[in-house]
Order: structure tokens, then C-alpha cells, then sequence
């Protein structure tokens, strides 16, 4: 098995890139639909997962192609996984699952206790071998950074070990606030925003990610 040096030294990891820059700005468009925010945030996540896995270990085969034999290279197991915050995370799958079909998925759900203002698990369901793989966290919006930082805690008090964090948009707060509890977890974000509101929208944003995907209000 062979691994790469990884390519996530230096943290947040802003996906500088023509298309991802023009995505993210018809995403934020107020007038964009249901259909085309899915549509977008599908492709916006198909390619930042292209970046998330650049580092995965790799393992050489033979294999016999229609005219000789060689040695080519594949993915080494145990397989890279997904893990969603829910809810808005989940909009994030479809175009991660595009490009690793076979990735298992995970689900981690926290609120907010109004009274004490922790993190309150209220799902969690994991793949097998969470210690062993690579495992990718997505939810689309880093904006405190404390329910990402929260999740994070109780992946790796599970086990994970190898965790990235996934996001479209981030806030210096948010990513002072992981560098802070989870330095080892690198962050890639699609852009870092001017900050966070009153009410915890980022600014500019894109409003509330889970209502605008899911259509709900
Ligand atoms: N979550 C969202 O969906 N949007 C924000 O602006 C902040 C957090």
C-alpha cells in the first residue's frame, strides 16, 4: 500500500477553481429554485470531494488489460467514508457518492440545548472501522464552528481518527474555532465569508442551507 505525503498541512483549503467560483455564486443567487440549489450544491460537492480525496492510499494489482498483462493502481481498503451532519449535511451526499459510490455513509445528528448551549447528540450511526478509514465530515455551512467542532469530538471519542472537514461555505469564527479544538483536522471550503450575523447566518451566505435544499422555510 502506498500513501501519498498528504496535501492538507496547511488548513482551511479554499477550492480556488473557475467552476466552483461560478457555482457558488448562482448557489447564492436569492432567486435560484429548489431544483437548481440541488442541482448546484450536487456538482459544488462532487468537486470538492475530487479534493478530499486526493490523499487516500493507494495499492498495486495486477491486472490483465485486452492485449497484456501490468501492474496498475488502485484504492487500498478499508474504504474512505461520509459522514453528515444532519440535516444540511445530507444535501452533500448525492455528489460525493457520485464520484465514491462505494463509500459507506455515517450520520451524526447534534442540537443545540437552549439552556446550557451544548451539543446534544441526537443520532449517531457509523460505519465499521471508523478507526481505520478516511473519514470525510460534510455539512455545508461552517458557521460558529461549534456544533463541526462538537461532531468532531464525538467522532473521534468513537474512534475516527483520520477525519477532514467538508464545507461550501466558512467564517474566520468557524475556522478559528476548529483550529482551535481539532487542529489536526484539515478544513476545505469552497470560500471563507465575511463572518457571522446576530441571528449566526454567514454574511454574505447563502441563507439557511437545510431549508433551501429541502425547500422547507
Ligand atoms: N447554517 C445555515 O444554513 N446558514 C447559515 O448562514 C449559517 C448556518
Amino acid at each position: 500500500m502506498t500513501t501519498q505525503p498528504s496535501p492538507f498541512a496547511s488548513s482551511p483549503i479554499v477550492l480556488d477553481h473557475p467552476l466552483i467560483r461560478h457555482k457558488l455564486t448562482r448557489l447564492r443567487k436569492v432567486e435560484t429554485s429548489t431544483a437548481g440549489v440541488r442541482r448546484l450544491v450536487r456538482e459544488l460537492s462532487l468537486l470538492m470531494c475530487y479534493e478530499a480525496t486526493r490523499d487516500l492510499p493507494m495499492e498495486t494489482v495486477e491486472i490483465t488489460t485486452p492485449l497484456e498483462t501490468m501492474q496498475a493502481e488502485q484504492l487500498a481498503g478499508p474504504d474512505v467514508c461520509f459522514i453528515s451532519i444532519l440535516r444540511a449535511g445530507n444535501g452533500l451526499l448525492d455528489g460525493m457518492l457520485d464520484l465514491v459510490p462505494f463509500a459507506p455513509v455515517g450520520h451524526i445528528g447534534l442540537y443545540r440545548d437552549p439552556e446550557t448551549l451544548e451539543a446534544v447528540e441526537y443520532y449517531l450511526k457509523l460505519p465499521s472501522q471508523i478507526s481505520s478509514r478516511r473519514c470525510v465530515v460534510v455539512d455545508p455551512m461552517l458557521a460558529t464552528g461549534h456544533s463541526a467542532a462538537a461532531a468532531l469530538t464525538r467522532l473521534k471519542e468513537k474512534g475516527a481518527k483520520r477525519l477532514l472537514f467538508v464545507c461550501l461555505l466558512s467564517t474566520p469564527e468557524g475556522i478559528a474555532c476548529l483550529k482551535e479544538h481539532h487542529p489536526d483536522v484539515p478544513v476545505i471550503t469552497c470560500a471563507i465569508d465575511r463572518g457571522l450575523d446576530e441571528h449566526g447566518y454567514i454574511r454574505p451566505g447563502l441563507g439557511d442551507a437545510g431549508d433551501r435544499l429541502f425547500g422547507t422555510k
